[in-house]
């Protein structure tokens, strides 16, 4: 078995896995090529689960983090312009955080919203949302065979375009679609593009640093992840141009306006373009 995951991981390193699809037999779920949608996305949540216990005491979450101070000073720069940007147009009535984690970001929204309804898969993310944000709804819920018991004057995502397959994508968009009043908007921030980071940020940034880890196939969606305790899990990262973003949105109906931060973020809004 062992000698099996090597194998596969010495064929990655050398971008040789196109030309050997290992046998699926005896290789662990997370080495699986063949991978379908389902099965990455409850490995997704299983990870997530996982993970909240250490989730908001990782270096991006925690009070007291402890990055390089130029690395952190231009983080904090960028962070002010995401701020800049929900305040000067922010989501108002009730508002749906999908993919809402622990919160980190909800009580953004609380104050321009009247409510918040906040959907998440992981029921220990949202044990930790509702200690800190004890009134906001929770539904936990995997949003891809969730539907939506109504419609949300707006709806927000952090940090969770970048998780969504690519066999999902569509898919995703339009239960978006079916959750939202009519004329209602979305907001969504995200990971910048590697590249974009890498060539215009002060280095540290924590997805590289992340992706550095555990070897992957640059090409492939699914990542592999170690958290503290040394486990590993699969998970799907998905970076995007802001460009291609809001051009791909425009494919399935939405107007999108999305650009990139100095060096660590990307985000947005779509709302449905008008039809006709
Ligand atoms: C990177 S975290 C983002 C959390 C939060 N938005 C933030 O900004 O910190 C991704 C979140 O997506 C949730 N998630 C993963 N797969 C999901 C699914 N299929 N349905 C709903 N939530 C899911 C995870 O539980 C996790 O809380």
């Amino acid at each position: 078995m062992q000698l099996a995951r090597y194998a596969f991981l010495l064929q990655r390193r050398l971008g040789l896995v196109r030309a050997w699809i290992p046998p699926t037999e005896g290789l662990p779920r997370w080495q699986n090529p063949r991978m379908d949608a389902e099965e990455l996305i409850a490995a997704q949540i299983a990870y997530y689960r996982a993970r909240a216990i250490q989730y908001d005491d990782e270096p991006r979450h925690a009070d007291n983090d402890q990055r390089r101070p130029e690395y952190l000073e231009r983080l904090r720069g960028d962070v002010a312009e995401l701020d800049a940007w929900l305040e000067a147009d922010p989501p108002t009535g009730h508002v749906l955080e999908i993919a809402a984690g622990s919160g980190n970001r909800t009580g953004r929204l609380l104050g321009s919203a009247d409510r918040v309804t906040a959907v998440d898969a992981a029921p220990e993310m949202l044990d930790l949302l509702a200690a800190k944000h004890p009134g906001v709804g929770r539904i936990q819920a995997d949003i891809f065979s969730w539907e939506p018991p109504q419609r949300y004057d707006n709806i927000y995502f952090g940090y969770w375009i970048s998780h969504v397959p690519a066999a999902m994508w569509d898919t995703f968009w339009d239960l978006v679609d079916r959750a939202l009043v009519p004329g209602g908007r979305v907001w969504f921030m995200d990971n910048a593009h590697p590249d974009h980071a890498n060539s215009n940020g002060p280095g540290d940034w924590p997805e590289v640093a992340e992706e550095r880890q555990i070897e992957h196939a640059a090409e492939s969606e699914v990542r592999t992840r170690r958290l503290r305790d040394g486990s590993e899990w699969t998970m799907v990262k998905r970076f995007w141009w802001p460009d291609a973003l809001a051009a791909d949105l425009g494919r399935l109906g939405w107007t999108a306006h999305v650009a990139h931060t100095d060096f660590a973020f990307m985000y947005g809004t779509a709302r449905r373009s008008a039809v006709g």
